[in-house]
């Protein structure tokens, strides 16, 4: 009975990197395309301040980020695009998921213990309850499909418990149990620094990543420094077990071609990366520099940026509005 519907979002907390182009803004484009979906996608502010932000940083990089979202492709006349906080709706349906969850839940989170690391006393409690939140931004259109990387895994089966627990605690069917869409070559790329971190805008090491607004020159640097083993690639994907750096740089040329990594390796095994390195770079360029192209000319007119998301709220909000209410209604409030 729910209309097909994807929601995601991204957090303003830095430059995009390739990982979330990879892992999500790019699955977003797809889902927008393919055109079986009605698609809402936000820049979640909300999310980027559980963590320390300067107001103006924040500002820019959600001007940015929407500037990004619109030069990779998404067209905001086919898909609602819009900023969290214009849409209050999600902080209101939080607090009631805060009473829905379990403390027991929120402990278990693999990002929460990364991120508030060794002195969890010391970190925000909105950070702990960032999946609630999350839950809400999902819910609150009654979303069907999530499309997110690897990491987001856990979050997504939480806020599938929360629809199950206030369908259950309340003896309603009326939040959909959604579905989270991790596809593609890319799901988690890694550091290109440590194979054993995922390449994150929040990643106090520029080199481990690229930037989607890094020039031609930075991104051949990054990729030719990027860390590897000594041996050639392989021409099976099996090959790559065991080497995590060799097989992200694999990942990452499959995602950019549009290929698999079988068909990658079929091409390229037997290659040193003296000389593999090279040929992902110039891929990488090709498919990256007219996105960042793009969105430095949108970011020449901020003025429109903000009249982008402040339509996308107004939409996001009908969306929004009566679900909360027939929400409130089954809460007793
Ligand atoms: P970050 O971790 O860079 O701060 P976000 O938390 O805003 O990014 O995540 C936005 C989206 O990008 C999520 O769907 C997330 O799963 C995806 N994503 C982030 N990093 C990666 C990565 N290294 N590989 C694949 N997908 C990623
Ligand atoms: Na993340």
């Amino acid at each position: 009975p729910f209309t097909p519907r994807v929601f995601s979002g991204i957090q303003p907390s830095g430059g995009l990197t390739l990982g979330n182009y990879l892992g999500a803004m790019k699955r977003f484009v797809d889902m927008q395309d393919e055109g079986s979906f009605q698609t809402v996608y936000c820049m979640v502010d909300q999310h980027a301040i559980t963590v320390w932000q300067d107001p103006e940083k924040l500002r820019h990089a959600t001007r940015e980020l929407c500037a990004g979202f619109i030069a990779a492709g998404i067209d905001p006349d086919r898909s609602i695009l819009f900023n969290q906080s214009q849409v209050p709706e999600h902080a209101q349906l939080a607090w009631i998921f805060n009473c829905v969850a379990r403390m027991g839940w929120m402990q278990r989170m693999t990002q929460w213990k990364d991120k508030a690391g060794k002195n969890q006393q010391n970190a925000s409690l909105g950070l702990f309850a960032y999946p609630a939140l999350m839950a809400a931004d999902i819910l609150i259109y009654h979303a069907t499909h999530v499309p997110v990387g690897e990491d987001q895994k856990q979050h997504l089966e939480l806020t599938r418990d929360v629809a199950i627990k206030f369908n259950h605690d309340y003896g309603v069917d009326f939040f959909p149990i959604t579905e989270p869409v991790i596809e593609g070559a890319a799901t988690r790329v890694m550091s290109l620094r440590d194979g054993s971190k995922k390449m994150s805008k929040s990643d106090p090491s520029d080199a481990s990543r690229i930037n989607m607004t890094d020039d031609a020159d930075t991104i051949a640097k990054k990729i030719r420094k990027a860390k590897t083993d000594p041996d050639a690639l392989p021409s099976e994907a099996k090959g790559l077990e065991d080497r995590p750096e060799a097989r992200n740089l694999v990942n990452i040329y499959a995602a950019l071609a549009d290929s698999s990594v079988d068909a990658v390796l079929a091409e390229m095994g037997g290659k040193q990366f003296s000389e593999f390195k090279p040929i992902l770079s110039e891929l990488a360029v090709e498919k990256l520099a007219p996105i960042s192209t793009e969105m430095a000319r949108l970011m020449q007119d901020p003025a429109e940026i903000d009249r982008i998301l402040g339509h996308g709220a107004t939409q996001a909000r009908e969306l929004a509005t009566p679900i909360l209410k027939k929400t409130y209604d089954i809460v007793g409030m």
